[in-house]
């Protein structure tokens, strides 16, 4: 390739990544798959490597390429990173809007009850950042700092998948503003922050207290390539500063800047009426546990942009929009003791036993400790007065003791020698955080893996309760001694009658059914889920080959790697596991996955039917787009006359709905496309 060819051929497919990634992280939309996706990605990456000069500092190969930078260096914010006023109840927010209406001039004052339109929308609790575009590529990208001069982050803020590094990202998107300042907030998703959390404490790290710290951390990392690897993303709600046309609504602006291909977050709500505003904010209070990120309350804005500038700012702080702040979600209460817990495969854990509270309407005893390092690290104390948190729907947790609060009677926290449960010696292995049970005949474990084994294999009868009866009384040594379960013999536990011993029987006759995917998830395999075990049975189809299969080939199986491998062949050597193989076979249960070549009538209803999806939906949109395609069918991105289907959500977008009605398209909804399989299929 000459470097002629080269240039254009990188051009290309810079375009194409800036557009893919756009589709996956932003839209939640792919057109491509991962693969290939990243054949995209190493294409440019050898062309880059071949001719260096051809390099552009808004390539997507710069995402992760980022050097330590020296510390970084301060940049002047082109007009004021303002913060908001806060109110905290429906009253101020009347009373907030009583003082700036009387500011408006006179006319707009008499009519401000009647025509003022609010946006109302989430306080996201991350981290402000301001970011610089050039004629559509992005240059510089600041935190907040004092408000007038920030930290220059470009270089870490270039490894988001979410930020644009060239707008618009699509063709038809509006036309580029010679220079665009925006202004955004960077955060972690609850689930993406209880996995960075999970991971770092396995790998023997320090966890994160909550998502705000983590994006923080990860952002002013010194090394990019620490940032490249967390998971953040990045919300953009107003312009700073624009050349071009002005823009006349907050609507508007959030509107411009999903269109130039900007993340914008969808829960935004307009209002006509303050009392509307009001109850929106009162009902979110409910409601702040379903937000994918970490909201600490809600901004309201006056839409108009003209009206909001005209009130002016009053200590640093803008008249025109203001912030409600949710109640904390979390409150300071005694640590009485802490209770060492034991998991599924022998971890020990603290938890702590805590003075009842409440926190945001539900009253909390018990909470979290993470492991024993945090516990060390934080020097958390018996009798400590220690403050409590929630975040999301995760579990409570304490975040640290009130050290002022010590009275000089606290105990320090010491891990167990022995286990909790058999008392046998509790091993610590070098390197390590977690403390573990190594007794294979540890009764609580067995309970834990029981409770487990009978919760994915769908044996509905097996609590907590029930499994403890069963293994104190020695009626079951492994999950898979369920099935050999006698009548008599569960007639004789306390609160077994004839019905309720019928019912356990008859759930795990019924289980022999589950298909061997669920069981092989069920063994409690460490890192075999459901996902894996899919991946698993795809690749082995049955028992036999995957315990004679080698760890290189287990490895080699696209999605899986070589710790789970390692796990696998580990898990099949213990003769303690090769019993409950041998047991497994003598208990009629599904071993082999069903012949790929020969797939059960009708198992994939939406073969061959194309679909395109608008609109909010009641799940995310690649989890219902997942379905589709186990179901046989595709998803595309716009409608043509290939669509057999549009699924439609609530606020459908607009392009492809005029679409589908020009061309005809028949138009479902979510549910209407359930039935839409079921039907094909019975
Ligand atoms: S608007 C001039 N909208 O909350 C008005 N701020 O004190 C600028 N924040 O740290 C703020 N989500 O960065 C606005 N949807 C949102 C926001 C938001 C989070 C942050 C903001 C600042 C604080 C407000």
């Amino acid at each position: 390739m000459d470097r002629e060819a080269a240039q254009s051929r990188a051009d290309w497919l810079r375009e194409e990544i800036n557009f893919h990634s756009h589709r996956y992280f932003v839209l939640d939309s792919p057109l491509i798959s991962d693969a290939q996706f990243d054949h995209l990605v190493d294409e440019l990456h050898e062309i880059e490597q071949q001719f260096p000069e051809l390099v552009t500092p808004d390539s997507p190969t710069q995402r992760v390429q980022g050097q330590p930078a020296e510390g970084f260096s301060k940049v002047a914010h082109p007009a004021p990173i303002l913060s908001l006023d806060k109110v905290t109840s429906r009253e101020q927010i009347f009373a907030w809007h009583n003082r700036v209406s009387k500011l408006l001039p006179q006319e707009a004052e008499s009519l401000a009850s009647e025509t003022l339109d609010y946006v109302v929308e989430p306080k996201l609790d991350g981290l402000t950042v301001v970011l610089h575009y050039d004629r559509g590529r992005f240059v510089l990208g600041a935190t907040r700092g004092d408000g007038q001069v920030g930290e220059d982050i470009t270089t870490n803020l270039r490894t988001l998948a979410t930020l644009p590094l060239r707008i618009p990202v699509s063709n038809d998107g509006p036309e580029i503003p010679a220079s665009l300042v925006v202004r955004g907030e960077v955060l972690i998703l609850i689930d993406d922050f209880a996995a960075l959390n999970a991971g770092l404490i396995a790998a023997g790290e320090m966890p994160f207290a909550n998502p705000r710290n983590a994006a923080a951390g990860s952002l002013r990392q010194l090394d990019a390539r620490i940032t490249a690897q967390r998971p953040l993303r990045l919300f953009v709600y107003s312009v700073v500063e624009k050349t071009g046309p002005a823009l006349l609504t907050q609507c508007e602006t959030l509107a411009y800047l999903r269109d130039l291909g900007f993340p914008v977050t969808e829960e935004v709500r307009t209002f006509e009426s303050l009392d509307d505003v009001a109850h929106y904010c009162e009902t979110m209070v409910e409601q702040r546990n379903t937000l994918p990120y970490e909201a600490d309350g809600l901004v309201i804005k006056i839409d108009d942009l003209a009206t909001s500038e005209s009130l002016g700012v009053v200590g640093g702080r803008p008249r025109g929009a203001v912030a409600y702040k949710f109640p904390a979600q979390e409150a300071i209460t005694r640590l009485k003791a802490v209770e060492f817990t034991l998991g599924r495969t022998g971890v020990i854990t603290p938890a702590a036993i805590l003075e009842p509270v409440p926190i945001a309407g539900v009253i909390v005893s018990r909470a979290s400790l993470h492991n024993f390092d945090v516990v060390d690290e934080r020097d958390i104390r018996v009798g400590d007065r220690v403050i409590v948190k929630r975040a999301g729907d995760v579990i409570p947790y304490v975040s640290g003791p009130v050290v002022a609060a010590r009275e000089g009677s606290e105990q320090e926290i010491i891990p167990p020698t022995t286990c909790p449960s058999c008392k046998e010696p509790v091993s610590h292995p070098e390197g390590e955080v977690a403390y573990y049970c190594i007794n294979v005949a540890c009764p609580a474990q067995l309970v834990q893996k029981l409770t487990f084994f009978a919760a994915v294999m769908d044996i509905e009868g097996i609590g907590e309760r029930t499994a403890l009866q069963l293994v104190d009384q020695g009626l079951v040594k492994d999950p898979v001694d369920l099935y050999t379960l006698q009548k008599e013999a569960l007639l004789e536990l306390e609160g077994f009658a004839d019905k309720k011993a019928d019912n356990l029987l008859g759930a795990i006759e019924a289980s022999k059914a589950q298909p061997f995917t669920r069981v092989l998830a069920a063994l409690g395999i460490r890192g075999v889920g459901f996902a894996v075990a899919a991946l698993l049975t795809a690749a082995f189809p049955s028992l036999d080959a995957l315990c004679s299969a080698l760890a290189e080939e287990i490895a080699s199986v696209e999605g899986l790697g070589p710790i789970t491998a390692q796990n696998i062949i580990n898990w099949f050597a213990l003769p303690r596991n090769q019993a409950i193989v041998e047991k497994l076979r003598g208990a009629g249960l599904t071993l082999s996955a069903p012949e790929a070549s020969a797939p059960a009538p009708n198992s994939q209803p939406l073969a061959g039917m194309t679909f395109v999806i608008t609109g909010t939906l009641s799940r995310p949109r690649n989890e219902v787009q997942q379905w589709i395609e186990t179901q046989g069918g595709k998803v595309t991105g716009s409608v043509s006359a290939k669509t057999d289907y549009l699924v439609i959500g609530e606020e459908p977008g607009g392009s492809k709905f005029r679409r589908a009605q020009q061309l005809g398209t028949p138009m479902v909804s979510e549910e209407e496309l359930g039935h839409l399989a079921e039907e094909v299929t019975t």
